[in-house]
């Protein structure tokens, strides 16, 4: 019989565990390989560390797409200087690692620049992290580990763990396609995530109904470019991603599906069909546009013109009418004139976004659009940034006026600060709350009659029948 067995749990509680603390920045795929980076140490008896200062590893799981979010990684790492230099002082060890896409970007360089950092691992090798924790912290430089495997880095990662995934919530991320082939030319994502990788439907599957197993009724299937997915099937040839929504569906106590992010060139038919057809679809899209001006889509190399993203909308539209578009928007790309820009917001005028995210164009390095001449002055994007995030408040705020007196299912997935206030989600992801309801609705989808919109989020309260829909 093992020792803590014997002993019992009120010893064996006592033996200290070793923690882990991993820090995000960036989009949602890097959210699911910080959960997955916690899931893979977990067989080494390493638990979560609620803060950097009880923990025996830190990981900053880094963001590369603007200057900025790289910029704060290095901010970061001098506050971890000096915890691992306190940390020494008390005979105690903290081994720091950068994962993601600074560290993918910048690999050796890292190294020169943050001599704190024990380990450098980019986001196709994060599997190797129990073996890179094993090499470290030796006071020798840094192990740097930025190879594009051809393994498949999801075949050797563990299933997600039940227990964690349970108190996670109701909702889970689940990566199905990684890379991107497009190259955009402003966009670091082709050179730090590598080219497009899909995974295998059924391994895809079989993730999805543990997570479903483990309470989560809600999944977002995560890629950089997912709507390019083309997974093999059972017989082996490419799926796509219509085709993997529809076989999710048919999962038990799985009630709704989302995706992101989508490219319009790969808004095939079969995808706007499922948005008709597969009822545990959610009517959200999130479809980057980046410009509406013909001229700056070329320099960017999207390859879509505003005409053809409109098209493809209203095809959305003709399939799922009350379909709620959200999208990404770039203002100030080299070469962007004042009538570029306008284009922009007529097609934003067109389209109407319930939800948006604009950023300022940042030069980065390695893509061709940081080398070309006519450079937009900071203060010119700021002001169209201001104007363009005018016009999408305005357009998110009539829309969530526009709910109320609607009815709603709402999956409900957190506490509010408030005693008994319950916080949860719509169909179109507007953030609800209810000021009282009983808390075993917490990870269940039950009708909430909106009562306000604000600019960010909705009020209402649980619909007469209070009946749980899931
Ligand atoms: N794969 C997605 C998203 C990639 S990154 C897509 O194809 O749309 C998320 C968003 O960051 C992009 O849509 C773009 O709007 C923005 N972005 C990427 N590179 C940028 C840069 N160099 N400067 C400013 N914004 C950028
Ligand atoms: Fe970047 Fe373009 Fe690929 Fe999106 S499609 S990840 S913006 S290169
Ligand atoms: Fe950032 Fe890498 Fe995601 S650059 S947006 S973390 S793919």
């Amino acid at each position: 019989m093992a020792l803590a067995a014997r002993i019992g749990p009120a010893l064996s509680s006592h033996v200290p565990q070793k923690k882990i603390f991993v820090k995000t920045y960036g989009c949602q795929m890097n959210v699911y390989d910080s959960e997955r980076m916690i899931d893979v140490m977990a067989p080494e008896g390493y638990v979560e560390a609620a803060s950097p200062e009880e923990a025996d590893i830190v990981v900053l799981n880094t963001c590369h797409i603007r200057e900025k979010a790289a910029e704060k990684v290095y901010s970061e790492l001098g506050r971890l200087r000096e915890l691992k230099a306190e940390k020494a002082a008390r005979g105690e060890k903290l081994v720091v690692g950068v994962a993601g896409c600074v560290a993918q970007a910048e690999g050796e360089e890292m190294r020169r620049r943050a001599p704190v950092v024990d380990i450098i691992v980019g986001p196709q090798n994060y599997h190797h992290l129990p073996d890179l924790v094993a090499r470290s912290g030796n006071g020798g430089p840094a192990i740097v580990e930025t190879e594009f495997p051809t393994e498949d880095k999801f075949e050797s990662l563990p299933a997600p763990d039940r227990r964690k995934t349970l108190a996670r919530g109701p909702t889970a991320f689940l990566t199905i396609q990684e890379g991107c082939d497009k190259f955009c030319t402003f966009c670091v994502v082709p050179y730090t995530r590598g080219s497009e990788f899909s995974r295998p439907v059924s391994r895809i599957l079989d993730e999805a109904r543990g997570l479903a197993d483990a309470g989560v009724r809600e999944i977002t299937l995560l890629g950089q470019n997912v709507n390019a997915y083309h997974g093999e099937n059972a017989k082996g040839r490419p799926a796509t991603l219509g085709a993997l929504l529809r076989a999710l569906a048919d999962i038990d106590g799985i009630e709704r599906l989302r995706y992101t992010t989508s490219h319009p060139r790969d808004m095939d038919e079969e995808l706007i069909s499922a948005h008709a057809q597969v009822e545990k679809l959610m009517p959200y899209l999130h479809l980057p546009v980046q410009s509406g001006s013909d001229r700056i889509l070329d320099l960017m190399n999207r390859q879509h013109t505003a005409e053809t993203y409109i098209e493809i909308i209203a095809r959305i539209r003709a399939a799922r009418p009350d379909i709620a578009l959200s999208s990404d928007f770039i203002v100030g790309f080299p070469g962007e004139t004042e009538a570029d820009f306008e284009a922009t917001l007529d097609l934003i005028r067109e389209v109407k976004f319930v939800q948006a995210y604009s950023f300022k164009y940042s030069p980065r390095p390695g893509t061709p659009a940081s080398t070309r001449g006519e450079q937009i002055a900071e203060e010119v994007k700021t002001e169209r940034l201001h104007r363009l995030q005018a016009l999408l408040s305005e357009q998110s705020e009539a829309f969530n006026a526009s709910c109320a007196g609607k009815v709603m299912p709402v999956l409900f997935d957190r506490r509010g600060r408030a005693p008994g206030q319950l916080l949860g989600r719509s169909p179109y992801l507007q953030p609800v709350h209810i000021d009282a309801g009983p808390d075993d609705l917490l990870g269940r989808i039950a009708p909430v009659i909106i009562e306000q919109g604000f600019a960010n989020s909705l009020r209402g309260r649980l619909a007469e029948s209070e009946k749980v829909i899931a």
